[in-house]
């Protein structure tokens, strides 16, 4: 295989679910908006309104309404028993875009995790939280972080810097194949 800084990136990014208090630089944060910019869409159309969130009192707010509207005994997978939905992670990305666009929000959810992978720091790309921010309940939210009424919270995504170094989870290697 051919080992370069990007494909590196790509092969060593994994899920991080434990990150240090520490807010990522500046400097990262420019970079990391960069990278969400310069994410490919659909015919060019750049449906996707991205916030990056960096107010650990607005997130655990969040946190609250998510429990309160989802259920507070929920179930130990993604470590949602323990952890709010953005995994205390300093910084949250919010992706938002219209309902159709579900892809491109996709596509730039990774370009931010392999830059970010890129810099040392850790990612997860969460989709649960969509849960509030697609119901009545979270529509208050939408507007404090001044999005389109339309649009839908597509995906989100933690970052900050790994406090945890977890196994890498194992690949169905049969599912890619070469057809010549
Ligand atoms: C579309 C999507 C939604 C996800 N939603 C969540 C989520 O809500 N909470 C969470 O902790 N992890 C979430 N994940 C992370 C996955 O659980 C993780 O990527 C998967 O277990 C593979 O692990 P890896 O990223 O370490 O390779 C999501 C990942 C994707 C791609």
């Amino acid at each position: 295989m051919i080992c370069n800084a990007v494909t590196n990136a790509v092969f060593a990014r994994q899920t991080i679910r434990a990150y240090k208090p520490e807010q990522i630089t500046d400097e990262m944060l420019e970079t990391l908006m960069h990278a969400a910019k310069m994410a490919p869409s659909g015919r060019n159309k750049q449906p996707c309104h991205v916030r990056f969130v960096q107010n650990g009192a607005m997130l655990h707010d969040m946190h609250i309404d998510f429990k309160n509207l989802v259920g507070w005994d929920t179930p130990a997978y993604t470590r949602s028993d323990t952890n709010p939905f953005y995994h205390n992670a300093p910084t949250f990305v919010f992706i938002y875009a219209d309902g159709d666009c579900a892809m491109d929000a996709g596509i730039m959810a990774e370009n931010i995790c392999i830059a970010a992978e890129g810099m040392g720091l850790g990612t997860c790309i969460v989709g649960s939280a969509g849960a509030l921010f697609n119901d009545e309940a979270g529509k208050k939210w939408n507007e404090k972080l001044d999005v389109p009424r339309a649009y839908r919270y597509q995906i989100g995504v933690c970052v900050g810097y790994p406090d945890e170094k977890p196994e890498p989870k194992p690949r169905f290697d049969e599912r890619i194949r070469v057809i010549r």
